[in-house]
């Protein structure tokens, strides 16, 4: 079963790929008990007629239990300026949903989306297995890398492989130029430094143009969730980025950082260190600094 906690646009959506897909029963969890039922009447509607899933709506925590995958895409609000806005309400909770599922849930894998994911997950890991927490941003930064990058060329985005975002799902992430490709070379064989400094920054001010434009994200982050969770439900390896613990990998440890993984129905199988350039160790430093503070920030509300 897949348990989704909060079911606005991006929860919702992430549902919708659950049950139009037959991956899985799906329960979506909302404080609002009608908004959770509401949604799954509707999603009901998208199960295929071959399949035996199903979907339910409440605002009963203790039906969690015995979840596989477990989704949170709850927020106590929009953050509109940066994605840290709602850091001290997202933190107390992230606490309570964390408390529920340790209680109800305890060997689900925790799949986290609310912002700011990078803190959120690294305060969630303390509540469950580590290798069962995963935060959901950076395969959202790279797949926004490989479309720019795609643009970039004038081509389709399957022409761009290794297109990779780490570190911080926020303004200092780092695309990883020196391991994309367009057509089977490297890209900084094909861009000069400007180039690069004006895909950086679309990369990481992409959710800015959403805010602008349609008021937020929602697909993007919806399928790269739900790519994860079929990952995980149907026990298919994924190589993907995702937010996890750091213990020592890159020479970060103590911190939750955008990091290449593989992922499967046993959690985080592994953490890929991959070579990148001292440029982008520095820059991905300088990420890690920026969580840091954001965790002791948030250790200090819940302490
Ligand atoms: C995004 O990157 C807001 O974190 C969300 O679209």
């Amino acid at each position: 079963m897949i348990s989704i906690i909060g079911t606005g646009r991006v929860g919702s959506a992430i549902a919708f790929l659950c049950t139009s897909s037959g991956l899985d029963d799906v329960l979506l969890v909302n404080r609002t008990e009608k908004k959770a039922i509401g949604e799954a009447l509707d999603l009901a509607n998208t199960i295929p007629s071959n399949s035996s899933i199903s979907v339910m709506g409440t605002g009963n925590y203790s039906k969690i239990a015995n979840s596989d995958v477990i989704i949170i895409a709850a927020s106590i609000g929009e953050h509109s300026a940066a994605r840290t806005d709602m850091m001290s309400e997202n933190t107390l909770m992230i606490k309570k949903i964390m408390q529920d599922i340790a209680k109800f849930a305890p060997e689900s894998k925790i799949l986290i989306v609310t912002n700011p994911v990078d803190v959120l997950t690294f305060l969630a890991s303390k509540y469950v297995i580590q290798k069962n927490t995963i935060g959901v941003a950076s395969s959202l930064d790279s797949s926004r890398f490989r479309f720019l990058l795609a643009h970039q060329f004038g081509t389709d985005q399957s022409h761009i492989t290794d297109a990779l975002v780490m570190g911080e799902h926020d303004d200092s992430m780092v695309p990883i130029f020196s391991h994309a490709k367009f057509g089977g070379t490297n890209v900084t064989e094909l861009l000069d430094q400007n180039q690069i400094d004006t895909i950086t920054s679309k990369v990481r001010f992409y959710w800015k143009d959403l805010r602008s434009t349609k008021g937020s994200s929602v697909y993007g982050i919806a399928k790269n969730t739900f790519d994860i969770a079929k990952a995980i439900i149907n026990n298919k390896s994924l190589e993907t980025p995702a937010s996890v613990l750091l213990k020592g990998e890159y020479g970060f440890e103590n911190l939750c950082m955008g990091v290449p993984i593989t992922v499967n129905k046993h959690g985080i199988v592994k953490i890929h260190q991959i070579p990148i350039t001292q440029n982008e160790k520095d820059q991905l430093c300088k990420s890690a600094n920026i969580i840091k503070n954001n965790i002791t920030q948030a250790e200090k509300l819940l302490s």
